[in-house]
């Protein structure tokens, strides 16, 4: 077998989207709630303290449409989206979701804001 680099474990997409001052539409990283715009750094920080930072990346992106819910991270595999994110929140999910291979599932999003994806083969003309 040929060895590689290897692939990382998981991807972390954590939403890094704010709307300007004044606007009315809710994002993830907002004025109105100043943790928000420290998640990111506290996620790359816990990673790397972990010791885990070669196998977990996380990715700054754009919106993730469930602004509703934010601050919101997509964790792949496994399609799985946490919302109402906050620094503890986020420490439990490497432990016990990360490391511990277990979803914790009081910060998933609720099943009918994250149904089934429709198929592009379905979707396409
Ligand atoms: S702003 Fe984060 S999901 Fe839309």
């Amino acid at each position: 077998m040929i060895k590689g680099v290897p692939q990382p474990a998981f991807y972390i997409f954590k939403c890094q989207q704010s709307a300007p001052p004044g606007m009315p539409k809710p994002s993830c990283v907002s004025q109105n709630n100043p943790e928000s715009a420290e998640l990111f750094q506290h996620l790359a920080q816990s990673l790397m303290m972990k010791g885990i930072i070669g196998t977990v990346s996380p990715i700054q992106t754009g919106c993730l449409n469930r602004c509703q819910q934010g601050p919101v991270m997509l964790v792949e595999p496994g399609h799985t989206m946490y919302v109402g994110l906050t620094k503890e929140k986020i420490d439990r999910i490497i432990d016990e979701h990360i490391i511990g291979g277990n979803v914790v599932k009081e910060y998933v999003i609720a099943d009918e804001m994250w149904g089934e994806p429709v198929s592009p083969s379905e979707m396409a003309r």
